[in-house]
């Protein structure tokens, strides 16, 4: 009756994790499907912790289980509480990074409870069937895939808060490739020949996938980091899979399937997004792919008063406002949808156009302005916004550069070379709201600002869409 019941549990929880996920697909109803999911996940845990039961005998060290959840239950909160939107891709990471941490522990402590009598009897004990290789070989995995993603996520985490720089050597890509051979060629060996005189290549292994994450992600940079971090995390989907198997528990294994297959998705999504083969990012080889020397940038960019910003957006039939990782900054997302509605009162057409990659991670916009309880049907995605450009008065930029950059498309020497990108210089009119002429997340200039057709808006994103906003109710 209780392996029943805590059957049902991990039922319950698969569920909820395949409705919350399903949920998360529309700002209406995201949140409650990160309800549902982490509701499932608790009658899950809870149901393990009450309900399961080997030969008869139940978990006992409730003290440490309960230490260890109240650990984690404070951090967690704290966490996700103090983080501020624009951290939230570190975050990301740092969780990622433990859960690929927790799936390789899973592997080390039930290859010692496997390798332990082989090592207190003696090598027969082997030989004589204990270790069977489907066991090995998902604990082997488990272990590689968990460490590599632990490790390659805290270079991620360290790179994205500013505290780890790019470190890329000539033939880093080989040494690479060969170190994943070597780590692969061992550990199968191993699956199949584990014996007391061989069994510490486990310990090697591990510290060799350590090393592997660290490389692997080390050289990649700029444009290409949240790829990293959705492939890792799709990673560790795949090493709490293995745990799943290991321990025969369904519910491990779907959430885990569900990670590893969305990370995958979300992975697809962006490489594409950025114009990067997903063979590119398996092989490692990021960013550094401009050919020759970049096009130099002449002319000079030309300034708009916030008055005649404000008269040129009142006076406008269609305004399109592309929101970038400067917004996000600024946290102007209030302030953005009051201008929009006052434009609307006006008579002015409003609406958003959304880059897959604007800001700092996926969806970034998107949450930021459902925030601000900007209307869904507002914001439109990159294809649909590019068709509407042509009928469109006035662009306002607010704090998005690489996303705009024409060199995506007319420079074949500039690292975003091929990157799709926002066609603003389609309008009739360009207005960019930024603080400099500094460049954005790829350090590159952008030759849009010196069109004829752009204005510049100098300011911090916030405290210029205060003033336009001001300005256009006393107009
Ligand atoms: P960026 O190219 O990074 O440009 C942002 C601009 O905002 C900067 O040029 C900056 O100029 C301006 N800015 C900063 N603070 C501001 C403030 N308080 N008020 C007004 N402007 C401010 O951003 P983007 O166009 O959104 O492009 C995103 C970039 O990040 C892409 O290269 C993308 O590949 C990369 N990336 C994306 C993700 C995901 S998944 N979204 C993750 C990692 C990296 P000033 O300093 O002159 O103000």
């Amino acid at each position: 009756m209780e392996i029943n019941l805590l059957t049902l549990c991990y039922l319950l929880g698969s569920v909820s994790f395949i409705v919350g996920l399903k949920m998360l697909s529309h700002p209406d109803t995201a949140r409650k499907g990160n309800w549902v999911a982490a509701a499932g996940m608790a009658i899950a845990i809870l149901g393990t912790i009450f309900l399961y039961s080997k030969d008869g005998v139940k978990l006992e060290n409730y003290g440490w289980i309960f230490g260890g959840l109240a650990v984690g239950t404070i951090a967690g909160t704290l966490a996700a509480k103090k983080v501020k939107m624009t951290s939230m891709p570190e975050m990301v990471s740092l969780f990622n990074g433990m859960g690929g941490a927790c799936a390789a522990l899973i592997s080390i402590i039930e290859f010692q409870h496997l390798t332990h009598p082989m090592l207190v009897q003696d090598n027969m004990y082997a030989a004589a069937g204990s270790l069977d290789g489907a066991t090995l070989l998902i604990i082997f995995a488990g272990l590689i895939i968990g460490t590599i993603s632990f490790a390659g996520s805290m270079i991620a985490w360290g790179k994205l808060n500013g505290s780890v720089k790019d470190l890329a050597f000539n033939g880093q890509q080989i040494a690479n490739n060969i170190l994943l051979l070597a780590i692969v060629g061992v550990a199968t060996y191993l699956v199949y020949n584990i014996s007391i005189t061989n069994y510490y290549w486990f310990y090697f292994i591990t510290a060799a996938a350590v090393l592997y994450g660290v490389l692997f992600v080390l050289p990649i940079g700029g444009a290409d980091m949240p790829v990293v971090i959705s492939l890792l995390n799709s990673f560790t989907g795949v090493a709490a899979a293995c745990g799943g198997f290991l321990y025969d528990n369904q519910v491990m294994l779907t959430g885990g399937i569900l990670v590893g297959a969305a990370g995958t998705l979300l992975t697809i999504l962006m490489c594409k997004a950025m114009n990067r083969s997903l063979m590119n990012v398996l092989l490692g080889s990021f960013g550094a792919s401009s050919k020759g020397e970049q096009q130099a940038i002449t002319g000079s960019y030309k300034e708009i008063s916030i008055t005649d910003a404000a008269v040129c957006m009142s006076y406008a039939s269609k305004v399109m406002i592309v929101p970038g990782y400067g917004l996000a900054v600024a946290q102007a997302q209030h302030i953005c949808h009051e201008l929009e509605q006052l434009l609307e009162e006006k008579g002015v057409e409003v609406k958003y156009a959304i880059h897959p990659v604007a800001g700092r991670m996926p969806g970034h916009m998107n949450v930021l302005l459902a925030e601000a309880d900007v209307n869904y049907d507002s914001l439109l995605e990159m294809e649909d916004a590019n068709n509407e450009f042509k009928s469109t008065d006035v662009v306002l930029i607010l704090g998005a550069n690489d996303v705009v950059n024409p060199a995506a498309k007319t420079d074949p020497a500039s690292p975003i070379y091929g990157m799709p990108i926002l066609e603003v210089e389609q309008a009739k009119t360009v207005i960019v709201n930024k603080r400099s002429m500094k460049p954005g997340y790829a350090g590159i200039e952008n030759a849009l600002f010196f069109q004829p057709k752009t204005s510049m808006l100098f300011g911090d994103a916030k405290a210029a869409l205060q003033k336009l906003v001001a300005e256009i109710k006393a107009i």
